[in-house]
């Protein structure tokens, strides 16, 4: 019997080390061939519009950005996550809808929807941690900044509260993860928390 997909979503703000939290998750359960994705890109489109959003110096108005961000989402859902999940795979997203919800809706203040075409992660761990260290180990990288990173700490503050909303109105689905923990305590929770859901594929 083919086993059931399953939909892993890593969220949190920059620098909380969600992007190696998905890679590590990615290399543990690659017996499985997982599918490991990550927003805004993924796809042709995707990384064009990703483009667009981040590196070209444009004035975006606010609610395009959303529409953008979203566009790119649900051509990744479109060419990869759900064929991927209607055939049983393990699908893990660095970043997914809670970002737009974060990010556009919390932060930017814009109104926003969970569209029905858009499937549900099956559990989405949130990484916590102080946004001043967050955007701290992103300089120290050396990396230069891209449009959303050059915004007011006040607005990854905001983000961060959002985030803090959403996890707790959605209990079930959501893990949180002290992200100041050493990387490897924090990918043994996030084993932990998947034992049930996995056993139960
Ligand atoms: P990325 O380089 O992927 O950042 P990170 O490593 O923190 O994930 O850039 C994505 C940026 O876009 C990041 O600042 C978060 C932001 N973003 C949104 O504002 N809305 C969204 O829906 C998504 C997916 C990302």
């Amino acid at each position: 019997m083919t086993k059931r997909g399953l939909f892993i979503t890593f969220e949190g703000t920059e620098g909380s080390g969600k992007t190696t939290q998905a890679e590590l998750l990615g290399e543990w359960l690659a017996k499985d061939d997982p599918v490991v994705v990550r927003e805004p890109g993924g796809t042709e489109l995707g990384e064009q519009i990703r483009d667009v959003l981040l590196y070209k110096g444009l004035e975006i108005d606010p609610e395009a950005e959303m529409y953008l961000f979203m566009a790119s989402r649900r051509q990744l859902i479109g060419e990869v996550i759900a064929p991927a999940l209607a055939g049983g795979q393990i699908v893990i997203a660095d970043r997914y809808h809670d970002s737009t919800l974060a990010y556009q809706g919390g932060a930017r203040g814009l109104p926003t929807i969970w569209p029905p075409t858009f499937p549900r992660p099956d559990i989405t761990f949130l990484l916590e941690g102080p946004v001043e260290a967050g955007l701290g180990r992103h300089e120290e990288a050396g990396k230069s900044k891209d449009r959303m990173e050059q915004e007011s700490i006040d607005f990854h503050r905001k983000v961060a509260q959002e985030y803090g909303h959403l996890a707790a109105a959605e209990p079930k689905r959501f893990v949180r993860l002290d992200a100041t923990g050493s990387r490897d305590k924090i990918h043994f929770e996030v084993r932990d928390h998947l034992k049930s859901l996995l056993e139960r594929r």
